[in-house]
């Protein structure tokens, strides 16, 4: 038999679930299927004129060659300068880097500070792309379950015991959440802080939907908190608060020793972020944009009370109002329970006979729930609410 195969690490990172559910409504959409497709992370607004235009010009003034691997060293200034204006953060020109996305960043870190076989610990429900990340970079996975009668927050000592329990290397926290929204208050943050410091644990702050909070939600990065900075790496960006989803340019914030070693792992497997996109981020973190800002958040704020709102009178299912970020997750547990079905089942029935796509909670370790995105319009909203209440309700 030919030894031409994919390695065995390979088979071990699976398709992002977000991913495959999307291309399936799309397929769907393309045969002429009138598909809501709720599965997707990707807000639904066009990339804020002044910060395209930067990039049309960076193209047009030839502004397109390779610049140094942590980025063009004007956006690494500008990006400290965000950081720390927008979240009191103390971070310097070389304590910054110019990652593709906030996934690169994440890889760059976990990569640089992850031996083989050390264990990191992964609050549920996470973002689907943890585990993978992890175990690429050689280390295991380790899934702490979710706290949903704890709106999602999980405390100080169940970190801590489990961080004992696997002598953890570290921790990824994801605040706001996806999927289930949730933002802690500044004490909970500290008590996991404090937890970290006291087990010596690396802390992976992945802040991607930090300016995206909804009523008295504030978001606090590790990095500002006695005890944080020195073992914190922050991964923040534009990506979904100007919606630069395509242009894959975030930042990856640490210590310098972390900043340089990242570094030189991106000169190797990447060489830089994109340039045109560079200059467009530098003009994104120099031009703050209330307006936009408050535009954008009112519509998501609007979506989302009215999907809380429309959730609780659907039979068997329930929500905890998210604090942050553009996702619902709900609580489907009553109902698949009725129906003797679980949360993958439902979906695909949803998807398949009922047109509307969403993401099994299993995707993120939180089985018996869905997420819904509501980086939708209102009218795709009402579809998708009028399609899941009839799929909930059917005999
Ligand atoms: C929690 C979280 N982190 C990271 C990312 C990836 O961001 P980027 O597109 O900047 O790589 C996403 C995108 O969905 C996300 O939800």
């Amino acid at each position: 038999m030919s030894g031409l195969v994919p390695n065995a690490r390979s088979h071990r990172i699976v398709e992002s679930a977000t991913l495959a559910i999307t291309a399936t409504a799309n397929k769907l959409r393309a045969a002429g299927r009138d598909v809501v497709s709720l599965g997707a992370g990707e807000p639904d607004f066009p990339v804020p004129p002044v910060v395209a235009a930067a990039g049309v010009a960076a193209i047009e003034q030839g502004n397109t060659r390779y610049t140094p691997a942590a980025g063009m060293p004007s956006l690494r200034a500008a990006g400290a300068r965000w950081l720390n204006s927008t979240f009191g953060m103390d971070y310097d020109d070389g304590e910054v880097m110019v990652t593709a996305g906030a996934k690169g960043a994440l890889h760059m870190a976990l990569e640089a500070i992850v031996e083989p076989g050390d264990p990191v610990l992964i609050l549920a429900p996470y973002w689907v792309s943890y585990p993978a990340l992890v175990t690429m970079a050689d280390g295991e996975p380790v899934i702490v379950p979710a706290v949903p009668e704890q709106r999602f927050v999980h405390s100080a000592e169940t970190i801590e015991r489990a961080a004992v329990e696997h002598g953890a290397k570290g921790i990824l926290l994801n605040y706001p959440n996806n999927p289930s929204g949730a933002v802690p208050t500044r004490a909970q943050l500290q008590a996991i802080v404090d937890v970290a410091v006291r087990r010596d644990l690396w802390v992976i702050s992945d802040e991607i939907y930090a300016t995206l909070l909804y009523d008295d939600a504030e978001h606090v990065s590790p990095a500002v908190l006695p005890g944080g900075r020195e073992r914190t790496v922050v991964v923040s960006g534009f990506t979904k608060s100007h919606t630069l989803t395509g242009w894959r340019t975030s930042f990856l914030a640490a210590p310098r020793a972390i900043v340089e070693a990242c570094a030189r792992i991106q000169s190797q497997v990447l060489g830089n972020a994109c340039t045109i996109s560079q200059v467009a981020t530098e003009v994104a973190c120099d031009t703050p944009l209330p307006e936009e800002h408050d535009r954008r958040m009112a519509a998501f704020d609007e979506r989302r009370r009215y999907l809380c709102a429309e959730i609780e009178t659907i039979p068997g299912l329930h929500i905890t109002a998210p604090r942050g970020a553009f996702y619902a997750l709900v609580d489907a547990r009553e109902l698949l329970a009725r129906r003797g079905m679980d949360d993958e089942a439902f979906c695909r029935h949803l998807l398949e006979k009922h047109l509307l796509a969403t993401v099994p909670g299993s995707a993120f370790a939180a089985p018996g729930f869905l997420r819904l995105s509501y980086a939708a319009p209102m009218t795709e909203l009402h579809k998708a609410m009028q399609r899941l209440r009839a799929a909930a309700t059917e005999a």
